[in-house]
């Protein structure tokens, strides 16, 4: 009885504690093992009853050595250092891409001017890429060294497949699907057949703009992006445009911005003419509006496009265009906005 007392109110603080219990209660060795030993001696009569107390005996100390050690166990855990006063480890998230990060504040700044933001395929016909736009059958874009053409087809109707090489198949698809107004903005992919270096690659993004209405000018062309120049790029800018030639637009002009160096959001490199291009714009072809079905008479338009990569790269200074798509984790990493 006074074993099974003292069993039942031992405590452990440590390791060496429960060995002691182990040894002392538990072991063959220990006083109950030796209890067990002496049991061989007395009468056959009282064996039964006094066995039995042991066996209790034994029994109690063995669920007592489980459970000291669990509660030792316990404690173990809970008291590994732990400085509660460090900071956390914090949450690795990932980050917009750089070309995403600059298409979101290109929408932005023409959403606020009432432009919704059209999409449309990648893989294209040769009509919606080049003919409906007013590129004539033996253009020099449609060769294959610039273009990559998917599928050539013969006949009369049918059109090659090729990979768009500008969003200017997204004008068409709107004009045809839509009646004036018409004002949109429209990001994407293009493809085409260069070679690879820190200046050209196969692919690369634009995003294009139209704007068809009655009455749309020149001027207001010059305007809409004199103000994204200013919000983009930061209040001092200043624009020119250059005469220039797209077969779908006339006039033609090249837009160029000055350079200025860390103003507003953006780092414009600066050149030694002091201008840089951001944009090829003019007013939508009178032949354009026709082939989609508008009537040049009434309506007017003007359109424009410009590279994400160019854009991003004045903003961050990026030199190489290969950096967009190598997925370098320690370049995607420096655009982080918080972490
Ligand atoms: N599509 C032209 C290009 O890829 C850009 C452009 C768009 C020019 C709209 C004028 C008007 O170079």
């Amino acid at each position: 009885k006074s074993l099974l007392q003292e069993v039942e109110a031992f405590s452990a603080n440590d390791k060496q504690g429960l060995e002691t219990f182990r040894l002392r209660y538990v072991s063959r060795k220990g006083v109950v093992g030796d209890l067990f030993e002496e049991l061989k001696q007395i009468p056959n009569e009282e064996k039964k009853i006094v066995g039995k107390i042991l066996n209790e005996l034994k029994q109690a100390a063995e669920a007592k050595l489980l459970v000291l050690s669990e509660q030792l166990e316990a404690t173990a855990s809970s008291n590994v250092d732990i400085d509660l006063t460090l900071p956390g480890i914090p949450n690795i998230t990932g980050n917009l891409h750089p070309l995403s990060l600059t298409r979101y504040r290109i929408i932005e700044i023409f959403e606020r001017l009432g432009f919704n933001v059209a999409d449309g395929p990648e893989i294209e016909d040769d009509w919606h890429n080049f003919s409906a736009l007013n590129f004539p059958e033996n253009h020099p874009a449609r060769e294959m060294q610039d273009t990559f053409f998917i599928e050539k087809k013969s006949g009369r109707d049918s059109q090659d497949v090729l990979l768009r090489t500008h969003t200017s198949n997204v004008q068409i698809r709107l004009m045809k699907s839509q009646k004036p107004p018409i004002r949109a903005i429209m990001p994407g992919r293009v493809y085409r057949n260069e070679a690879i270096s820190a200046r050209a690659h196969c692919f690369f993004h634009q995003v294009e703009g139209l704007y068809v209405d009655k009455n749309v000018s020149f001027s207001d062309l010059k305007q809409t992006l004199f103000h994204f120049a200013k919000e983009m790029y930061g209040k001092d800018i200043k624009l020119r445009l250059r005469p220039s030639f797209f077969p779908f637009t006339e006039p033609s002009a090249e837009i160029d911005v000055t350079c200025l160096i860390c103003k507003g959001e953006g780092c414009v490199v600066c050149k030694r003419s002091g201008w840089v291009e951001i944009a090829g714009a003019g007013m939508v072809h009178p032949n354009v509006l026709k082939n989609c079905g508008i009537d040049p008479q009434e309506y007017t338009g003007f359109a424009f496009g410009m590279g994400i990569e160019r854009v991003t790269q004045l903003r961050y200074q990026v030199n190489d265009l290969r950096l967009y798509s190598e997925n370098d984790i320690r370049f995607l990493r420096q655009f982080r906005t918080s972490n």
